[in-house]
């Protein structure tokens, strides 16, 4: 769908356009978003006549430009594409394009800075799905002067640009069992900047930073919106200046938050910032899930084979790691129906707690005196799936790895600064410390067979400096982040087959950097279904669901204390990958019973819920949700109905299922494997009474168009509505 002529570059792909103006010295990007199909040369021209706006009063001279890489040369006040020195100078960057390269999906611009005497390359790929992934090269060629000092980089921001009616802004914010809690309100003048100074993006991490037309919806509205795809500190940004952004009204921009000095090129050094990914949709937050969703999934390395029933042991027995209530944990498991389980933390040398061993990853023969083959072989010849817990990046002092190499320790040489669960960061940067680490995971998967690493990270990156070669200490946050992804990327190479879960006290580490080389997050330490509702709903928002763990805690949960019906944890816990995470074996026979349906009924599920698409019903009533998969043919389709609280409308009125076609047939039950939620009526829904014993035939006209009245749900309850094409015996 490219075409490019002597001046201008249109990608387009799946509803979305893409132009830039090729003119000297520098690239203008005409438009970012709906698809402005095939232009020829005159509309092209017209884009370009048209993209000039007002010269201002008391401004500019001439009309303002928004080009591909804005900074003060072009008259541009807001934050800058580029900033950096060289020993104080080279501050006002004055690029030229050496050359622009196109292909099908991609646009790739060359950039000289004569006064700074640096190579830039800024790289557009459309993705099919429509998702741009922008991001740029800096370099300083290897014949500069031998003498200048070297380059500090201090920010590459990739900048696209925002019409003037995306006023709204959404995105997240959380804590520790609360990741990825909305916040929305209008899009002032200035910049709303988040900038991530923890080392990884944080619990509180923006996730998907999202500004649309005033009011937009899950199913509707014009929406723009930015994910930056690192691990390490980051800067989001949206911003507006009263004189708009060339013709445009703001700009929304990402890229890597560099400490002073952390970047500094010498001649034949480059630095490649993170790829930022932009969406844009009509369809509104479904429109863009939906294109994430089918980005991700079109991965060569995403995951293919059905997703696994899990049984994690945190919840079930933390740091109890008696073998025999392991492998009693392990027959259970199999016996409801488990596929992989996982052991967490506390097999590990002088791991009794969370004060100690970080570090040591050998198995403690005090808890585990044969290993944990015992364990192992047990859950294999179940014909689960073997996974291990590790936190590669961390240590503990009180370890034979701090106490053999202290120097392994990232932290300023006038000594740490305050642990963070009792626990401090390894500089997996250090040639010896990879290596280190590489070897020990390497065995371990080899040994036991391991299947599945859940890689944890519990602790934020404060004060992350090493030794530098010179002496004196350097900012190390990104060349950490660069080693994970290494160490991730030949641990994968070495042993093919290996699945990893991205963990992070929860849900901290959840970019599409880690992504690349990780096959699921772990959205929260939170299994309170309450709770888990919110954070999977928005989590799902950039990842769809078989990316997402989502595990069934006890009835009481651990880190809220509120009680929830089966029903309600079980049901919840089924729209993502699916898992368990309680001690089965202190269960009753019923509770295994309704456990071992559920197993079944995910099993039946899975194929639709981790390849369909993700809808979320637009509610006037926030005490309820109803979210669902829509298989891609939209033949079928399952859908949750929930109750978070009491509310004053005392009936749901007709609902709209969405996502379904109009003009099809359709049969309708509830799935009742999990149970029934309790409710707040006499009786339900004449269709929902006949649903519960059978299937009831529903046109589309019916389910998507005029609505259906959905039972009066009790507070902390959930309803499994089934959807699957009539039939002609219907
Ligand atoms: C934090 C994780 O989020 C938990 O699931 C668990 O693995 C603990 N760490 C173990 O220390």
């Amino acid at each position: 769908m490219t075409r490019i002529t002597d001046r201008t570059a249109h990608l387009r792909a799946a509803g979305v356009s893409f132009v830039v103006e090729l003119r000297a010295p520098l690239p203008r990007i005409l438009h970012w978003g709906e698809d402005l199909g095939e232009l020829t040369d005159e509309g092209l021209a017209a884009l370009g006549l048209t993209a000039d706006g007002v010269a201002l009063n008391n401004s500019l001279d001439e009309a303002r430009q928004f080009t591909v890489w804005p900074t003060e040369a072009d008259g541009w006040s807001g934050t800058p594409a580029h900033q950096g020195h060289r020993a104080g100078t080279a501050t006002t960057p004055r690029v030229t394009m050496t050359g622009a390269e196109q292909s099908q999906d991609a646009l790739v611009i060359g950039l000289h800075d004569a006064d700074a005497g640096l190579d830039l390359t800024l790289t557009y790929r459309l993705d099919p799905s429509g998702v741009l992934g922008v991001h740029t090269r800096v370099a300083c060629p290897p014949d500069a002067s031998g003498t200048a000092a070297p380059y500090d980089l201090s920010a590459t921001t990739a900048l696209l640009p925002l019409p003037n009616r995306a006023q709204e802004i959404l995105d997240f914010t959380g804590k520790w069992c609360r990741e990825r809690s909305p916040q929305r309100g209008p899009l002032a003048f200035g910049g709303h900047v988040r900038e991530i100074r923890r080392g990884k993006p944080g619990l509180d991490a923006p996730h998907l930073l999202t500004v649309g037309v005033p009011g937009f919806g899950f199913r509707s509205g014009e929406v723009w919106a930015l994910h930056v795809g690192w691990s390490g500190n980051q800067r989001w940004l949206a911003e507006r200046l009263p004189e708009g952004a060339g013709v445009h009204g703001g700009v929304l921009g990402g890229g890597e938050l560099l400490a002073p000095g952390e970047i500094r090129l010498g001649p034949g050094d480059s630095y490649t910032s993170p790829e930022c990914f932009f969406a844009w949709s009509d369809e509104g937050l479904d429109g863009l899930a939906g294109r994430f969703h089918t980005m991700l999934r079109a991965r060569p390395g995403h995951p293919s084979s059905p997703r696994p029933l899990t049984l994690n042991t945190w919840e079930a027995v933390y740091f109890d790691h008696r073998p025999e209530r392991l492998l009693a944990l392990a027959d259970t498991a199999a016996s409801v129906g488990v596929e992989r389980l996982v052991l967490d933390d506390g097999w590990f040398l002088g791991r009794r707690d969370d004060t100690a061993g970080l570090g040591d990853w050998a198995v403690d023969p005090q808890v585990w005196p044969e290993g944990l083959s015992p364990l192992a072989d047990r859950v294999h010849a179940h014909g689960m799936q073997f996974g291990l817990w590790v936190e590669p990046e961390m240590v503990s002092l009180a370890s034979r790895l701090a106490r053999e190499h202290p120097e392994w320790l990232l932290g300023p040489s006038v000594g740490l600064g305050p642990s963070a669960r009792h626990q401090y960061v390894l500089n997996v940067a250090h040639e010896d410390a990879f290596a280190y680490l590489l070897e020990a995971l390497d065995a371990l998967v080899a040994e036991y067979r391991i299947d599945y690493l859940k890689w944890d990270h519990n602790r934020e990156l404060h004060e992350a400096v090493h030794r530098g070669a010179h002496g004196g200490d350097r900012p190390g946050v990104h060349a950490q982040t660069r080693a994970l992804y290494r160490l991730m990327d030949a641990l994968r190479a070495r042993r093919p087959g290996l699945e990893i879960e991205s963990c992070s006290s929860g849900g901290g580490r959840v970019d599409l950097g880690v992504l690349a080389r990780t096959d699921r997050v772990w959205a929260s330490d939170c299994n309170d279904p309450l709770e888990r509702q919110t954070i999977q709903r928005w989590t799902g928002q950039l990842l769809p669901p078989e990316l997402v763990g989502a595990h069934v805690g006890g009835p009481r949960s651990h880190t809220t204390g509120r009680v929830a019906d089966d029903s309600f944890r079980l049901i919840t816990a089924l729209f993502g990958h699916a898992g368990i995470e309680d001690d089965l074996t202190a269960r009753t026979p019923e509770q295994l019973e309704t456990l071992t349906r559920w197993a079944a009924l995910y099993k039946e599920v899975r194929g639709l819920l981790h390849g369909g698409r993700v809808v979320r019903a637009d509610l006037d009533d926030d005490a309820t949700q109803l979210h669902g998969v829509v298989a891609p043919d939209a033949g079928a389709a399952l859908f949750c109905w929930v109750r978070t609280r009491t509310s004053v409308p005392a009936q749901s009125g007709r609902v709209r299922l969405p996502g379904l076609a109009p003009g099809r047939g359709y049969r309708v039950r509830i799935r009742t494997e999990a149970g029934l939620p309790s409710v707040h009526q006499i009786t339900g829904p004449a269709w929902y009474r006949a649903a519960v014993e059978d299937w009831v035939a529903l046109p589309g006209t019916v389910l998507t168009g005029a609505g259906l009245p959905l039972p009066t749900l009790n507070p902390g309850q959930a309803l499994l509505v089934e959807v699957a094409p009539q039939t002609t015996a219907h």
